[in-house]
């Protein structure tokens, strides 16, 4: 038998890999104590109430922000790719309409990748020119497969519209106010990086292969789709959307308490307060919320989110980023099972930057396992 000797000694193991640092990046700095989050050296805050998604986008993946003739170079690439080859579109027809969209989107992008003559090009100069590509056909993508729920067909994108904007136009099949846009996309600004989360380490593994960066991508969007993780937003939502007044809602969630629920849209792994996303986004989805005339959701919300952190914030539980960004989605008109997508859209860019910035940097990823040796008594 071939004897398998790790170079390095093991210095930590922890199931999940908790606590394991998998990597070197100066994209983005997260500290779960105190509840800070920058990308590169910007506080998510500022970006999110100054900038647009392409600014943050720019920033995220070139490391600074872009000045106005970079900011139009990268809007214009953007704007350039908006219509994924009609081959990946096309590919709706042969899927059943209640499949989740994540998974529609998920199909699409591989059908594009198909259709694409550069996909299996994997040298650092090809890798480089994917992320505007990438960004602008899966928006398209993805408000396609949103669309197909309904059995709608594709809407094709206005160049006048940002990339938020658009996405909605393209999704809803309506052109939305400037307020709502621009709390969707401090939403889509709040979710674009996060360090080497489960999601990004598996894009990270892919690339670190020699795979192409689309390739990574897919791999992300799987890991995503998980209820420990960007799924969990949808299932926050359902529970939000039953619970009535908030009275109703602190009873709710007593009753759960004592069953000892773990509850979506709460807890992370890296977070032990309060979750800085959370608060940028909490005033903007109150008053989103006013204007659709839903501010009993947002109250309610609030006493759920309360009476559940009042007894699990002393274990360093509190609401995360999923526990919200369902009031908004719901708010503008995207349908449920949709939620993850917007997510992913987001987080994709911090994928492809840490991918990016691996390039330089690795050799592939595989780690070890602890044999346990259940063959001989
Ligand atoms: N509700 C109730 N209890 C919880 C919750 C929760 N949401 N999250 C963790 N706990 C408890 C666990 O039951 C466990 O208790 P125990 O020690 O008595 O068994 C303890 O906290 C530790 O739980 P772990 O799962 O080991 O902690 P971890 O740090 O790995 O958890 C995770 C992170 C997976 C996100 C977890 O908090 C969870 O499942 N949350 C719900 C799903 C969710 O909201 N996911 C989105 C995360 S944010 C994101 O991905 C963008």
């Amino acid at each position: 038998m071939r004897g398998y000797a790790p170079k390095a000694t093991v210095q930590t193991y922890g199931k999940g890999l908790e606590g394991l640092i998998a990597g070197e990046t100066t994209i983005s700095s997260i500290d779960g104590t105190k509840g800070t989050l920058s990308y590169r050296g910007h506080d998510i805050a500022s970006l999110a109430n100054d900038r647009s998604f392409e600014e943050v986008s720019y920033l995220i993946l070139n490391g600074h922000l872009p000045d106005s003739g970079e900011l139009s170079a990268f809007d214009a690439e953007l704007k350039s790719w908006r219509e994924p080859p009609e081959g990946a579109v096309r590919a709706l027809d042969h899927l059943p309409r209640n499949a989740t969209p994540l998974a529609k989107y998920r199909t699409m992008l591989s059908v594009a990748a198909c259709l694409n003559p550069d996909a299996a090009e994997t040298d650092p100069a090809w890798q480089w020119k994917r992320p505007t590509r990438i960004l602008a056909w899966t928006a398209a993508i993805a408000a396609a497969a949103i669309r197909h729920l309904d059995g709608k067909p594709p809407i094709p994108a206005d160049p006048d519209l940002s990339f938020a904007a658009n996405f909605l136009y393209q999704s809803l099949g309506q052109r939305l106010s400037e307020e709502d846009v621009r709390a969707f996309e401090a939403s889509l600004t709040v979710q674009a990086e996060h360090g080497l989360h489960a999601a990004a380490l598996a894009a990270l593994i892919v690339i670190s292969t020699g795979a192409d960066l689309g390739s990574a991508v897919l791999a992300g969007m799987g890991a995503l789709s998980g209820a420990r993780h960007g799924g969990a937003n949808q299932l926050c939502f359902r529970l939000i959307e039953t619970l009535g007044t908030p009275e109703v809602a602190r009873a709710f969630a007593q009753e759960k308490l004592a069953q000892k629920f773990r509850f979506p849209g709460f807890g992370h792994r890296v977070y032990k307060c309060p979750d800085p996303r959370v608060s940028i986004l909490e005033p903007l989805t109150q008053q989103l919320l006013a204007r659709h005339q839903k501010t009993d959701l947002y109250e309610s919300w609030q006493a759920f989110r309360k009476e559940v952190e009042s007894a699990l914030s002393p274990r360093g539980i509190y609401a995360n980023v999923d526990s919200i960004t369902g009031l908004i989605y719901h708010a503008i008109g995207l349908p449920i099972p949709s939620f993850t997508i917007p997510f992913c859209l987001a987080i994709q860019v911090g994928w492809m930057a840490h991918c990016l910035e691996y390039l330089d940097q690795g050799p592939m990823i595989e780690p070890g396992a602890v044999y346990l040796d259940t063959q001989t008594s």
